[in-house]
């Protein structure tokens, strides 16, 4: 069976079992703060294990895009992937251990046709009902093993959520497999046992503690993977032997200029290659972009991972060929990829081709800190230089680990969380500076003051004034010649938010007079009115009359409406994947930043500038 068959054999054969068939997720989860990833088929339906929505039938079944960052290390081994497809079957709170292990044996042995002594079962420790099921379909008793928690006991995928024992279904590869020992069974790390299907007894919610809670019902979630279970339907020893994979490194070992099978290092160059660029084009697909953090860390990573192992082998700049030969063999399967190819492949030689400007650089600082710990004697790279290396090379920190492996050496890790966290500070105090002024928004908080916003449909207002500061310290008057901070009970001022920048103009006391230069919200309540004392002197409960500059104001509000017009012209021209992460709205310009692959032709600049005038010409209400 080819993996497209197999795919469809499981689908079919849980849809007539009466599932619904739910289409793969995206490797983003939706609204799951628990999780960088999707890393199992079941992070979509969390939800309904929860009790927080109800499934359109408690009966489902999926193939997944997964993404597991703990088995990078392990990548190129013959069965462990960063991405891979997991199909899965899932009761929520319908059928349990009884229907799920009976039709997980039916699938393999009627549909996969695969012989029942090859197989072997993995249970809970003390789970006899697993044990008692297992057996009336007919597996022997010595062909059942108990193991514990860290073998048998699923979940929670990110660091809270559902879990349960779970129980296992190993493939045995045969004699000629692994270690040849005479006691080697499934659990034993020599790899003649490949386990292929996972079944999740999925009673709990955990949470961060550690603690367990009973789900309002038991439910069923189970993982094959697709490309183990292609290893074993089609006779071979590891993933990239199989149809899902070999493409692939046949592909890749033609851009290498490699024959693959004559060199260990070069294949296993090749095997990481062709694994990580799976992971980088669907990541891309679903909207990561490289970053420093998060996802997009994630990402840089494993492309960064891959262009280096390119490197090694002579490649350079060769990453949008190799995510090309993904989309020739996955494009069928997962239509997003078509849409959004040439985004994805220019995502992928920008990050290169960035990746590329600093590595020679770095590498010669890699090189040159090894020396330097030679010459003291260790074998350890510091912190400081791996932070140097992350910081000014773009190396992850995993890769200069991975690098100094390869010469005996170790990283402080430590050290380089040190100065990570050095640098969060320093980017934090920046950040402060420019937001709170002098003033501290302590003192603002201090003051305890809410302020009333009458903007939107008055121009001038009178008001009261409930705060006054000066030199960041809050006072009860001030005159003539003081730069002041005003806060009244109500203003029409709009204070700064959102890139939107905050009214000016004047107020007006019976004793005296106020220019009002900035306007800005140091606390979403809180709008405080900069300026300086013009004329006479204003005290504190005075009554005075606020007004902004109106055609200043109105400038501001026809670029915010602009704003709106250039988003939905870039997203026209551009594509739905256009979206805002920035603004400025002034009265005599506007930004707008967005997240796009590559910058604009001066023909894609011309049509959005032209849809935009258009719509300011037609004067619409
Ligand atoms: N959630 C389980 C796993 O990922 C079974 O689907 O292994």
């Amino acid at each position: 069976m080819t993996g497209e068959e197999i795919r469809q054999a499981f689908l079919r054969f849980f849809e007539e079992k009466g599932h619904n068939i739910i289409p793969s997720s995206s490797l983003v989860p939706q609204d799951d703060p628990t999780l960088l990833l999707t890393s199992a088929g079941m992070v979509q339906f969390k939800p309904y294990f929860l009790g927080e929505a109800i499934p359109p039938n408690p009966r489902l079944a999926s193939c997944q895009k997964c993404f597991r960052n703990t088995d990078i290390d392990s990548v190129g081994d013959p069965s462990h992937l960063t991405f891979f497809e997991m199909l899965g079957n899932f009761s929520v709170g319908d059928y349990f251990k009884r229907e799920a292990i009976a039709w997980a044996w039916e699938f393999v042995t009627e549909r996969l046709n695969l012989p029942p002594d090859r197989l072997w079962a993995t249970i809970f420790l003390d789970d006899d009902e697993a044990f008692n099921c297992w057996q009336e379909v007919g597996v022997p008793a010595d062909r059942i093993l108990r193991f514990g928690e860290r073998d048998n006991f699923w979940g929670p995928a990110g660091d809270s959520g559902p879990c349960g024992p779970c129980s296992e279904i190993h493939y045995d590869l045969g004699e000629g497999f692994g270690c040849g020992k005479p006691g080697c069974q499934p659990g034993c790390e020599c790899g003649r046992f490949l386990e292929i299907w996972n079944l999740v007894f999925t009673q709990f919610n955990q949470d961060r503690e550690g603690r367990r809670a009973p789900l309002p019902k038991p439910n069923i979630d189970t993982g094959m993977g697709l490309e183990r279970t292609a290893v074993v339907m089609q006779g071979k020893v590891s993933v990239y032997e199989t149809d899902l994979l070999a493409p692939l490194v046949a592909r890749i070992a033609e851009i290498l200029g490699r024959n693959y099978g004559e060199d260990a290092a070069a294949d296993h160059a090749i095997k990481v290659i062709a694994e990580h660029s799976r992971g980088i084009v669907f990541l891309i697909a679903d909207g990561v972009l490289p970053s420093n953090e998060g996802r997009g860390y994630v990402l840089r990573r494993v492309l960064r991972r891959a262009a280096l192992f390119g490197r090694r082998l002579g490649m350079e700049r060769y990453l949008e060929t190799v995510a090309e030969a993904v989309f020739q063999k996955m494009g069928s399967v997962y239509p997003e990829l078509a849409e959004k190819e040439i985004d994805i492949l220019t995502v992928i030689d920008d990050e290169e081709k960035r990746f590329d400007e600093t590595l020679d650089a770095g590498l010669s600082h890699f090189n040159a800190f090894l020396e330097e710990a030679r010459g003291r004697g260790e074998r350890v790279i510091p912190g400081e230089s791996a932070f140097k290396l992350h910081d000014t090379y773009g190396f992850p920190v995993e890769l200069t680990t991975e690098l100094a492996a390869e010469h005996g050496f170790t990283v402080d890790l430590e050290g380089f969380e040190q100065e990570m966290k050095h640098q969060r500070e320093r980017a934090r105090a920046a950040r402060k500076f420019g937001l709170g002024g002098k003033t501290e928004v302590a003192i603002y908080k201090q003051l305890g003051i809410q302020t009333g916003f009458v903007g939107y449909e008055e121009h001038r207002h009178k008001s009261s004034v409930a705060g006054l500061v000066v030199n960041g310290e809050p006072v009860g008057e001030v005159s003539q010649g003081d730069e002041v901070e005003v806060i009244l009970r109500e203003t029409p001022f709009y204070g700064e938010m959102g890139g939107q920048v905050g009214d000016s103009g004047e107020m007006h006391g019976y004793r005296g007079r106020i220019k009002v230069n900035d306007t800005v919200r140091p606390l979403p309540e809180l709008t405080v009115h900069r300026g300086q004392v013009v004329e006479g002197e204003i005290f504190l409960d005075d009554e005075v009359e606020a007004i902004v500059d109106s055609e200043r104001r109105l400038d501001i509000a026809r670029n915010h409406t602009a704003t709106h017009l250039l988003q939905a012209a870039l997203r026209q021209v551009l594509g739905g994947q256009v979206r805002q992460s920035g603004s400025l709205v002034a009265p005599e310009r506007l930004r707008f930043d967005f997240t796009h692959s590559a910058a604009l032709t001066e023909e894609e600049l011309a049509r959005v500038q032209h849809i935009v005038n258009e719509k300011i010409r037609k004067n619409l209400d």
